[in-house]
């Protein structure tokens, strides 16, 4: 029998058929797109809209020290316009936006791309009457609704730099990003309504503003109609403003290499940082992977179940699929409510054609059994996606047999917040997948697997270290908001000339890439990353704690579970009411994704003689395997692990 791991999946021969992309042509573009990177790129930055057309193509070093990354440079064009007003004379009165709401019962919208277009100019001069000019920041935090698509081509049109900050951040979170960003507006709701429950989001942006050193204005979407306390001169409703505004706003001309936005995401060190990416060469990048990774058709319905907050939701609910002129659809609630059928009720509903979600959402599901996948018309499927972290080989094949029906291609893209869009991923009609493989790489992606240690490029097909890039893509992140140096050391340091992604993995005989996970201190959780260091931070602000470690453990559905290990102050008492004290500060630092899964009190934490913690000792203890713990010889205190094991949390 072969092992689960080899089997493969070709496309069916119809597939592949319509398909943009087939086999043969994926191999000669992607020959095409390596031999002559420029030449390639030359033709598809074509694929957008430019005001003055770029002449030069690629300008990339990626020495350290001197790191730079530019794409179309010399040209210009507004996202807006290449999202809306490119689509008005052909499509103006096709569906761009589908919008179904948290509640079943409300009524799900349909905004054209005429609509769409007199909302998004409303909303930019709006903006504009507040003040905001190219180059400012506005911070988005805002429920899964229209206006956040509405806030973010608003930015894009009048060249102010959006910043979403997922509404499930704490108002901590929150004061971080707006300060690091030196955000000039903040766009926020009433309420959030999300899977039964509604959040008070306007009262976490006024805790937010209260603890951030900016002063930034408030624009207020109505969602809920709920009581909101409200600070006059510094507050507006948008529905307020909207009515002293034109729904025609020139789009503004904006250089390829402007910063489109930035979005915060966790790091190994320290405090999140803002990925910055700019307007060409990410939305050319955004728009060819949507097209081609989900082999979109004019026509088709597409779903992507992530939150805008999220880079997944930037590229591929709102950039890469309105670029495309495609139908895209949002969904304001959770995969469980009001049951555990509703994603595929919305399918069944609006007929998607192209559904795109993450493995914990797909192993929580699963582990409700068929029933509520099967009561559903899923016919109008044609291709399934991934994103987000690995996916287990049974949640493939559950993915494949029960919702997919065997008839939908598999695509499990492999990219990061830093990539702008996919990196690593089948194309449907292209490659034949293994469940759990990320497959092979997109035009232009030039993976290369690196010793971890020597950091020698492993030149044998059959590999495994971790993952570096060895050229640019144009949809690459271009710095770290305001702090260059920061970007250099991240991705440029460890392993010259390369860009370098955190990630191990494995290649095989076939050439074919397997993400074993990150090598760094950064866990998956749900799909959500987070960085150790943040959740460290979050405990040891608190008074009764002295030192905390975090790693992640294996966890059934979320992928990666939070493990604390917490060393209390002298004479604090451990106790049950104590651990959940320690989870709701960390909920309320951060936000409820850091909460820690299991708290174990440490007496002492394994360090090695000159203080630094001995983090792999820690992890496979949280991993239940403290047999293999290797040498612990060179610990100053090498009792502390006897008790550490003792008492560990995870016994699964
Ligand atoms: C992980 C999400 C395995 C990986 C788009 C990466 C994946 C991190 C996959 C980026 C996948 C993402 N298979 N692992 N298909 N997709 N990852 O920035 O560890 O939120 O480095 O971007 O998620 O997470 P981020």
């Amino acid at each position: 029998m072969l092992d689960e791991s080899e089997k493969t999946y070709p496309p069916s021969d119809a597939f592949a058929g319509t398909a943009h992309i087939d086999k043969a042509t994926y191999d000669e573009m992607y020959a095409a797109s390596v031999n002559d990177t420029e030449g390639f790129w030359a033709e598809h930055g074509k694929r957008i809209d430019w005001i003055k057309p770029f002449t030069k193509v690629k300008d990339v070093n990626f020495d350290y020290g001197d790191v730079s990354i530019k794409w179309f440079e010399d040209g210009t064009l507004n996202v807006a316009a290449n999202c809306i007003d490119r689509h008005l004379k052909d499509r103006g009165t096709q569906t761009a936006i589908i919008w179904e709401p948290d509640e079943d019962g409300e009524d799900a919208q349909h905004i054209t791309y005429q609509q769409l277009h007199a909302h998004v100019c409303k909303f930019a001069n709006v903006l504009k009457s507040m003040g905001v000019e190219k180059g400012d920041r506005v911070v988005i935090y805002l429920p899964m609704i229209p206006q956040a698509a509405y806030a973010m081509l608003a930015c894009a049109r009048i060249g102010a730099v959006h910043s979403i900050v997922f509404a499930g951040f704490s108002p901590d979170a929150l004061a971080n990003r707006i300060d690091d960003c030196r955000a000039k507006v903040v766009i926020t709701s009433d309420g959030a309504p999300r899977g039964g429950r509604v959040t008070n989001l306007k009262d976490n942006v006024n805790q937010a503003i209260n603890h951030a050193a900016e002063d930034p204005q408030v624009l207020v979407v109505k969602r809920t109609g709920q009581q909101i306390a409200w600070v006059d001169g510094r507050d507006h409703w948008l529905h307020e403003m909207e009515q002293d505004v034109s729904d025609q706003c020139e789009p503004e001309e904006i250089g390829a290499e402007d910063p489109l936005f930035i979005l915060y995401t966790s790091g190994s060190t320290g405090k999140p940082k803002g990925v910055v990416h700019t307007s060409g060469g990410y939305l050319v990048y955004a728009a060819m992977t949507h097209q081609y990774t989900f082999d979109y058709h004019d026509g088709d319905i597409f779903w992507c179940t992530a939150d805008v907050g999220w880079v997944t939701g930037h590229s591929y609910i709102v950039y890469g699929p309105l670029a495309n002129g495609a139908t895209t659809l949002m969904f304001e609630g959770v995969p469980t409510y009001p049951d555990a059928g509703r994603f595929w009720q919305v399918c069944e509903k609006h007929k998607v054609n192209q559904f795109y979600t993450a493995p914990t959402a797909i192993r929580a599901l699963m582990g409700k059994g068929n029933e509520p996948v099967e009561k559903y018309d899923l016919s109008s499927l044609k291709v399934l996606g991934t994103v987000g972290e690995p996916i287990n080989p049974e949640a493939w094949n559950w993915y494949n047999e029960v919702v997919g029906k065997e008839r939908c291609p598999i695509v499990d893209t492999w990219w990061q917040t830093e990539t702008g869009g996919h990196l690593l991923t089948p194309l449907p009609g292209a490659t034949a997948t293994k469940p759990g493989s990320a497959t092979l790489p997109f035009f232009g992606v030039q993976p290369v697997v690196l010793e971890a240690e020597s950091g020698k490029e492993i030149e044998e097909t059959e590999a495994e270290g971790v993952l570096c890039l060895a050229d640019s893509w144009p949809g690459q992140m271009r710095t770290v908001w305001g702090d260059h140096q920061r970007f250099m050391d991240t991705y440029f340091q460890q392993y010259k000339g390369y860009y370098f992604s955190g990630d191990g993995c494995r290649r095989d005989k076939d050439g074919y890439y397997w993400i074993t996970g990150r090598v760094d201190d950064v866990i998956n959780v749900s799909g959500h990353r987070m960085g150790t260091a943040e959740v460290e931070s979050a405990l040891v602000a608190h008074a009764k704690v002295a030192e905390a470690a975090v790693v992640g453990y294996p966890h059934e559905i979320k992928g990666q579970g939070i493990y604390a290990y917490v060393t209390l102050m002298g004479g604090v008492e451990p106790s049950d009411a104590l651990r959940k004290e320690l989870s709701d500060w960390v909920r309320h630092e951060i936000g409820p994704i850091a909460k820690p899964d299991l708290i174990q009190w440490a007496p002492g934490l394994p360090k090695t003689r000159s203080g630094k913690i001995m983090r792999r000792i820690l992890r496979k203890i949280a991993e239940n395997d403290p047999d293999s713990l290797g040498d612990t010889s060179t610990l100053a205190e090498p009792q502390v692990v006897d008790d550490l094991i003792e008492n560990r949390m995870n016994r699964g």
